[in-house]
């Protein structure tokens, strides 16, 4: 079982995605149709507050943020301040039509509360978040902020079986500059579908992804 309840590497996070944060937009092109995907699967009404959680540059805001409308909420939670710089830069710049909260820290630590006030959010993305799905002191801080019966959407890499060797030579490609650990790969979902009411798991993309659906 894994259980990396210790903080994120701060570091070695900041070193990774401040490396990629300039051609992030442009290496995520291709995961635009599982994006859409993922959000959609939030079943997001006007009015809902939604946690994007290692929201990196930004690329679901505008996305959540149509969804949820100028009464609802999305809040951004993003260690790496070079990624996080670029999420604001994209809320100023595209008007995203919903108020964004920008917390600046690993989600193990994030100030929800902060943001949420006496109020809960009805819904929760990880998007391509391997290293949080790995922590348990993440996923219970951001699930405990969640309304009861809440929407959890997960995506991400995952190992193939290994009958797909062309998938799984993709993910270790993939996987190798944008997640602080290898482990977990074979089932990146386990802890936060332990967590979950209900989940049910498809794959994507020759089973070299994933996308989770669950209710809290
Ligand atoms: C592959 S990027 C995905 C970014 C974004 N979700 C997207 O869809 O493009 C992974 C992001 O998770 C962030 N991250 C890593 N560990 C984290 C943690 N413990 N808490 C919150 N975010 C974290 C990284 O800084 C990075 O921006």
């Amino acid at each position: 079982m894994n259980t990396h309840d210790e903080r994120p590497a701060l570091q070695a996070l900041n070193a990774l995605y401040g490396r990629r944060a300039a051609v992030y937009d442009y290496e995520l092109m291709p995961v635009a149709p599982l994006r859409r995907e993922a959000i959609a699967a939030l079943d997001l009404q006007p009015g809902e507050t939604v946690l994007d959680i290692g929201a990196g540059t930004g690329l679901s805001l505008p996305g959540l943020c149509e969804a949820v409308g100028p009464n609802g909420r999305v809040i951004a939670v993003e260690p790496c301040e070079a990624m996080m710089r670029q999420a604001r830069e994209r809320s100023r710049a595209d008007h995203l039509g919903a108020p964004v909260d920008f917390l600046a820290a690993a989600a193990q630590d994030a100030p929800y509360e902060a943001a949420l006030g006496e109020r809960r959010a009805d819904a929760a993305l990880f998007f391509f978040t391997h290293d949080v799905l790995q922590s348990i002191a993440a996923l219970e801080r951001a699930l405990a902020v969640l309304k009861p019966g809440g929407r959890v959407v997960a995506a991400g890499l995952a190992w193939a079986p290994p009958w797909l060797p062309l998938s799984n030579l993709f993910v270790l490609g993939a996987a190798a500059h944008s997640v602080t650990r290898m482990d977990g790969l074979d089932c990146p979902w386990r802890q936060l579908e332990a967590r979950m009411k209900e989940a049910e798991v498809e794959r994507r993309w020759l089973a070299s992804a994933y996308l989770l659906r669950g209710r809290r």
